[in-house]
């Protein structure tokens, strides 16, 4: 259906003529004959434009419009006003008043009717703006969690985003560092000016120096003008450094300058620029580790590290498994539009004892990919597919690898033989085919492991 258009004036001849038109071109009409029925009418009809002559009895257009502003906002309704040539004056006075355009009579069919389609575009793209604007929002509003472990954690992150301070944001990979930091940012006076994010890790130096500070024209072949930088786009707002651990020494350098004294110069530039701008950083690298190693500034690292937030991992918080994994499969059910999907409670256990090395990142991934690949309503432990799914990076990424060397060894080797008897589905002796051992030496590694759980 096209879009319904409120034709409002008092003369007759001309809403009809005017219906006439815009039916032709396939619109719905209603007619209002003077101010009053028209604000009846947007009120019943819930029309997408109205066009209003500005010459009534009763209540003039002028009137209808600063009525509507209180009735409804006039920018969800776009009002294109009609006056005769004589009344310029009375169009402007429209304009101020909240009009989208105006239209001097007589109407010139062609002119007509490309102002009405740019309203109607306009008006459209404005709602769909609002739509996706909301859908982000509503993505980043949403921390889920009860534990304590992360209820603590998003205590100081929203006391950290009152102040202007810099806030550095540590924890494993998938535990929630963007989330929080684009969280930080709406929670800030700065919400309403740009969060500029930058990755560290994914651009060369040069490039990123680029991105980073911009640069003159004429700083290289190429640089046929001047460009703004990430740092000066984010100007009122946030920029948001991922993976900082990654950035190189000469960077860092020209950073550090940017965190003490707010300045820089662009590539090529010997004038200074100076930014009002708040600095998030993240990364999963230890940093005082780097510090010490001679990887990473220890001066920038200060500056950083004004208020540090670690995110915890997964497995330290099993309880918040079941809260998140619901989280996901409403969003990912939505839309795959399979509303009425759930997690069998045996699937709900699988996923409390799993120990996502992967952290939440992972738990989405297990739960989207359950929700495309199975027909059925209800989600079973064997379509999580948790097992390849966490050993997929095998080492790397493996909870136990933070364990004292011997007790690291004892897990991993655990694990190893764990997983070779689900494999085998419970058969010790095609295990140990597997595994390349005698039968009896896995019986016997078997019982010592047990002994050590569960010591008499
Ligand atoms: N507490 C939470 N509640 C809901 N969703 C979350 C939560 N924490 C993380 N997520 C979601 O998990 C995914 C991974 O989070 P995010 O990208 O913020 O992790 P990260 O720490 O930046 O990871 P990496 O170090 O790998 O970049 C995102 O889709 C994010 O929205
Ligand atoms: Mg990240």
């Amino acid at each position: 259906m096209k879009a319904k258009i409120l034709i409002v004036d008092d003369d007759p001849d001309i809403a009809t003529m005017l219906e006439d038109r815009l039916q032709a071109s396939e619109y719905g009409t209603v007619i209002a004959r003077d101010g009053v029925e028209a604000l009846d009418l947007v009120e019943q009809e819930a029309p997408h434009l109205m066009l209003l002559d500005l010459d009534m009895p009763r209540l003039t257009g002028i009137e209808v419009l600063k009525r509507l502003q209180k009735v409804k906002p006039a920018e969800d309704l776009p009002v294109i006003v009609m006056t005769a040539h004589a009344s310029i004056d009375a169009a402007v006075e429209a304009m101020k008043a909240g009009a989208y355009d105006f239209l001097t009579k007589p109407l010139d069919k062609d002119h007509l009717l490309i102002v009405i389609g740019k309203a109607i575009e306009r008006d459209s793209l404005k709602r769909q703006v609002a739509c996706l604007k909301s859908e982000i929002d509503g993505r980043y509003a949403s921390i889920v969690g009860m534990s304590a472990k992360i209820r603590a954690v998003m205590e100081s992150a929203q006391r950290a985003a009152k102040s202007d301070a810099s806030v550095l944001l540590l924890g494993e990979s998938g535990t929630g560092k963007e989330l929080f930091a684009r969280s930080i940012h709406q929670w800030s006076l700065r919400q309403n000016m740009p969060l500029v994010v930058i990755n560290c890790v994914a651009l060369t130096e040069t490039l990123l120096e680029n991105e980073l500070f911009g640069h003159e024209r004429g700083a290289f072949t190429g640089a046929d003008r001047l460009q703004k930088g990430k740092l000066e786009m984010a100007e009122g707002g946030t920029i948001f450094l991922d993976e900082i651990g990654d950035m190189s020494f000469p960077l860092q350098a020209k950073l550090l300058r940017v965190l003490q004294d707010r300045e820089f110069h662009r590539v090529g530039g010997t004038r200074l620029v100076s930014v009002n701008i708040r600095i998030i950083a993240a990364t999963n690298k230890n940093l005082q580790q780097a510090v010490k190693a001679g990887q990473f500034r220890e001066d920038l690292f200060f500056r950083l590290n004004v208020i540090s937030l670690t995110l915890p991992p997964l497995r330290e918080r099993p309880e918040d498994v079941p809260a998140l994994a619901k989280f996901f499969l409403n969003r990912h059910a939505r839309e795959a539009k399979r509303p009425g999907m759930m997690f069998s409670l045996a699937a709900m256990e699988a996923m409390s004892r799993h120990p996502w090395p992967g952290n939440i990142r992972e738990l989405e991934n297990v739960v989207a990919r359950a929700v495309v690949l199975n027909q059925s309503d209800t989600i079973e432990p064997d379509m999580l597919s948790l097992d390849t799914m966490g050993r997929t990076k095998p080492g790397e990424l493996l909870p136990y690898l933070s364990l004292p060397y011997h007790e690291s060894i004892e897990a991993h080797s655990r694990y190893i033989i764990e997983r070779a008897i689900e494999e085998a589905d419970g058969n010790q002796s095609k295990a140990a085919d597997r595994l390349k051992l005698q039968r009896t030496y896995l019986a016997r590694l078997l019982k010592q492991q047990k002994e050590k759980v569960e010591p008499e």
